[in-house]
């Protein structure tokens, strides 16, 4: 059976030939009383089996008469190209000898190439006991004159040898690799270009020693490991190595990357992307990687982001991976939905189980990266279509739907289809570009992504500012359009971009479709990509994008669905917690609910990426673990998967609620309590669905439930059940009032922390069920209305106009600066005053955070989203006037709408500055989520810190937990 799999494996492997079948071990024991084939080498030398260089039995092999450091015994060595073997033997100095090293090396002479000497194993050898070497072997390139032998550092040192076993190693590709240096020697690893490599004890990770490199030319150069032969195509490898800062070096980025050759081509893939290593600690490498290729070079290696600093290694090791078989009970995901299934996929998910795992369970593909711009015509006019014509071959040979990706980007474009470009150029480029790509794959290519990621909110004119824009305006996309076209008439023209559930993206991608639409334009449809995570934007805001684009009578895709755990853009999780696994297996529910109830607008669904262990989202934005598919990293059906066939098979989700004090009265009337914060939403089933919000006081818990529910009906009511009491209102009952599109109910119900609210409509029921928290009361505030006061360090009359607040919210310590704080309004602009009581200034950090300063959050529309949506700001000024900000990932969308300055004051200083808000209308009752925060600074550090509301300390992160600041009139 190992043999039978040793064969096939072989067969795959890179451009070996296929292994013989495991041979068993070789022993020299030097009993039988000759040299079992050793002789010597180099002139003079003798090479004798005695009894007197025994270190077993009776015979042993006595090498003397060497007088150069590579003389000694040798044979002719006994390998085979492809398989691995490990070599022992034991060796020590004849009597009177001086401690050497004593060395087993091969020497070979590649076809072609020049003659190469290869360490096997090495150790210090002493007259005084028998020392064992150990190391293993493997050559892979064709080639002849081997021979193993033993040598020595001392020209002229005699030695015994005994008990040498060469055992083959099976299939090398299942054999573990592993380096921990405790020999002495570097154990294969050899430098990529002038960097040094020397194994000593300065530092180890386990054991007494690592690996210390220095001397390295560039990012890239430093250690390297040939796997040449060691990995299987399609099988997967776990990696980790550890890696630690050289001397004298205080900071540095490390990571893990492979060299592949095909056909003298290298290709660069990261295994684990460079992380931080901080001075003094041992940080770990570690990911997996499955080769896809058919190469003839293959080499691990270490690098650093930028710079090259020294550093050390220890501990490597490279596991194969036994993958688990695929669920082939299951139902599969294609035969479950509406419309067609589809997943990303890249070219080693081809292979094996990962290529079962998408033929099972997808009738539709999008390769990942191999039809971008980047992998399809690199240099200008070269084209290649290996990947591409790979992954589509795949797919039409397994009757898959193929989308095409993508024709026109701002990312993954080489720098010379911009170069020099006048727009009749570029727009050359783009022609040809597009004609070749959707010529070659005309009738097989069912749907492209014509343009992709092309508009922009924040411009007024709602495109995004790519070089394609800035050279060729909307004519880019004219152009690609209908050149796509006239290529393939038939194949579907799409236009795709992400973020298209949020209302100001939805609109400036609806504004631009109508508008090419109207133009003639041969757009077919709109690809949503729906990059979501765990808590953001609900399902109600995808349903009103898909709603919003059918009424264009275009064609709709779900087109790159994933779901992160995180909803900021720096956490990071060692272990993902279940729970949170089970909340997204009924976040997909709620998603599918969504699209199969707009399967009439919807022709296909991809998710990007079917398993977990391939998604983009574990490098994008940071390197970190992240679960955002429907299988696991073993493709294993995640509750992510039952949401989607069957949500029955979930847990049962329970929710968590805070419930603020807060009184309200009850009457059906939505008060402004109610908006400080968001409803919680309870998912639409038909045509109902409700949002649900709770008040803690200590006359109960006050209630509220939002129904969406357009038919009147006897029977709708909503029951609210706290700690078991339950209280049922009717429609009709007191409370209770219309709105637009349904009704509200108040209640006030005994207090409780398990709470359940069902929605009743005929014979059908939505429900919310959690626990509930009471929390101190959402601070608010108000801000006049004013002509705008000026920026200048001077605390203006005008200010005076706005209530006084104080930050009391200790996150940092519990005294220490403090701030005073008022605001106005005028126009589509927000004016805030801070006047900071803080007698000693610094600025001596180098993060703006751990400096004198004030923060102002606005988060407009007061959405109190958990992460940062586009429009939502962190705005810090320091005592200088020095203006950073932060929040979102791409602070694009508010970077520029701030100004301040700072004056010190006696006793501190005072920040005035102006927010414009563009994304909302400015207008009495507004609702804005605001927040201030004072950073307190002794020298270099952050010694206090202080808000307004939040007390979460997680105000950069995490907007929902900020305060209300309210426009008057
Ligand atoms: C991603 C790929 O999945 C990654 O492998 C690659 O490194 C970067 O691009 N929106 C898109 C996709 O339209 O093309 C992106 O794919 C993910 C975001």
């Amino acid at each position: 059976m190992r043999t039978l799999r040793a064969l096939v494996v072989a067969a795959l492997l890179c451009l070996l030939p296929v292994l013989p079948a495991h041979a068993a071990d070789l022993t020299y024991d030097f009993e039988d009383g000759t040299a079992q084939g050793w002789g010597p080498r180099g002139d003079g030398v003798s090479v004798t089996a005695t009894a007197d260089a025994a270190r077993t039995g009776a015979g042993g092999l006595a090498v003397s008469g060497r007088t150069a450091t590579w003389h000694g015994a040798s044979i002719p060595a006994p390998f085979t190209r492809g398989i691995g073997y490990e070599v022992t033997a034991h060796a020590r100095l004849a009597a009177g000898q001086p401690a050497s090293t004593i060395a087993m090396t091969v020497q070979r002479t590649p076809t072609g190439g020049a003659t190469t000497y290869e360490r096997v194993a090495a150790a210090t050898v002493t007259d005084a006991g028998w020392v064992r070497l150990s190391g293993s072997y493997l050559f892979t390139a064709e080639s002849t004159d081997l021979q193993l032998y033993v040598e020595s550092s001392e020209a002229t040192a005699q030695y015994h040898l005994d008990d040498i076993v060469i055992t083959p190693l099976g299939d090398p590709t299942r054999e573990p690799i592993t380096s921990d240096f405790e020999d002495g020697t570097a154990q294969d690893w050899a430098p990529r270009a002038s960097a040094v490599l020397e194994p000593g004890t300065a530092a180890a990770h386990t054991g007494t020693r690592s690996l210390a490199v220095t001397g390295r030319s560039a990012s890239w150069d430093g250690p390297a490991l040939n796997v040449l032969g060691r990995m299987g195509k399609g099988d997967k490898y776990a990696l980790s190595v550890w890696v630690r800062l050289g001397p004298d070096t205080a900071s540095g980025r490390l990571g893990l990357s492979i060299e592949r050759r095909t056909g003298g081509t290298p290709s660069y893939e990261r295994i684990a992307a460079p992380k931080d290593v901080p001075a003094g600690e041992w940080v770990q490498l570690s990911g997996t990687y499955t080769p896809a290729y058919d190469v003839e070079f293959l080499s691990l290696y270490i690098e650093s982001e930028s710079g090259t600093f020294p550093f050390y290694l220890d501990d490597f090791t490279m596991k194969y991976v036994e993958p688990k078989p695929i669920e082939t009970d299951l139902p599969s995901l294609k035969d479950e939905v509406p419309f067609t299934m589809g997943s990303a996929f890249t070219r080693p998910e081809t292979l094996g189980t990962h290529g079962e795992l998408l033929a099972k369970h997808f009738d539709g593909v999008t390769p990942g990266n191999e039809l971008k711009w980047d992998a399809t015509e690199p240099r200008d006019g070269e084209f290649t279509f290996t990947d591409g014509d790979h992954l589509v071959d795949f797919a039409t040979g397994h009757g898959m739907t193929i989308r095409g990706h993508t024709l026109a980007w701002h990312s993954q474009t080489p720098d010379w289809v911009f170069a020099n470009a006048t727009k009749e150029v570029l727009l050359e480029r783009l022609e040809r570009h597009v004609r070749t790509l959707v010529t070659r794959y005309k009738g097989r290519i069912a749907a492209w992504d014509v343009v992709n990621e092309v508009v922009d909110e924040n411009q007024p004119d709602g495109l995004r500012r790519s070089q394609w824009y800035e050279i060729a305006g909307l004519d880019f996309i004219r152009t690609a359009f209908r050149v796509a076209r006239e290529a393939d008439p038939d194949a579907k023209l799409f236009i795709n971009d992400y973020n298209t559930e949020f209302p100001r993206k939805r609109e400036a991608l609806y504004n631009l479709v109508k508008k090419l639409k109207d133009e003639g334009v041969p757009i077919d449809g709109v690809g949503h990509q729906l990059h979501l995570n765990i808590e953001q934007p609900p399902a109600s805001s995808v349903e009103a994008t898909i709603e919003r684009f059918a009424s264009l009578g275009v064609d709709q895709q779900v087109t790159e669905l994933d779901v992160s755990v995180y909803t900021d853009f720096v956490s990071t999780y060692d272990t993902i917690p279940p729970e949170l696994l089970v909340q997204q297996g009924h976040r997909y529910k709620e998603l599918f609910d969504v699209f199969r109830r707009q399967a009439a607008h919807l022709s296909s669904v991809t998710v990007w990426g079917k398993s977990d262990d391939v998604s983009w989202l574990r490098s994008w934005p940071i390197p970190r673990l992240n679960a955002p598919l429907l299988f696991d990293d073993d493709l294993q059906a995640k509750p992510a998967y039952w949401g989607v066939v069957d949500p029955s098979r979930l847990a049962p989700l329970v929710r968590k609620l805070a419930a603020p004090a807060g009184a309200v009265k009850v009457d059906g009337r939505r008060d402004l309590e109610w908006d400080l914060l968001p409803d919680s939403p309870i998912a639409r089933v038909g045509d109902v669905s409700a949002g649900f919000q709770a008040r803690s006081a200590g006359a109960g818990l006050y209630v509220l439930a939002e129904v969406v529910d357009p038919t009147v009906n006897r029977d709708d009511r909503v029951t609210f059940t706290v700690d078991g009491r339950t209280r049922s209102v009717g429609r009709a009952g007191p409370g209770v009032r219309p709105t637009a599109t349904g009704y509200r109910v108040e209640a006030l119900v005994g207090g409780g922390t398990d709470v359940e609210v069902t929605v009743r409509d005929r014979g059908m029921e939505i429900a919310w069920k959690g626990e509930v928290s009471a929390v101190p009361a959402v601070k608010r505030t108000w801000a006049a209305h004013r002509a705008a006061p000026v920026l200048d360090g001077t605390v203006d009359r005008a200010w005076s106009a706005a209530p006084e607040i104080r930050t009391g919210t200790w996150i940092q310590g519990t005294s220490g600066a403090t701030a005073r704080v008022r605001s106005l309004w005028s126009g589509s602009t927000l004016y805030v005053l801070a006047q900071v009581s803080d007698p000693v200034l610094s600025e001596e950090s180098a993060n703006p955070w751990d400096q004198d300063s004030v923060e102002i959050f606005v988060d407009p529309g007061n959405d109190k989203t958990k992460g940062y949506s586009d429009d939502d700001g962190q705005y810090r000024v320091s005592f200088s006037g020095k203006v950073t900000v932060g929040g979102t990932f791409d602070a694009a969308g508010i970077r520029d709408n701030v100004r301040a300055v700072a004056k010190v004051v006696p006793g501190g200083y005072v920040v005035e500055a102006a927010v414009r808000l563009p994304t909302i209308e400015m207008a009495e009752g507004a609702l804005l989520g605001f927040d201030v925060q004072v950073n307190d600074a002794t020298g270099a550090a952050r010694t206090g810190a202080v808000t307004w509301n939040d007390s979460t300390g997680r105000s950069y992160l995490d907007t929902s937990h900020w305060g209300v600041l309210r426009l008057a009139g």
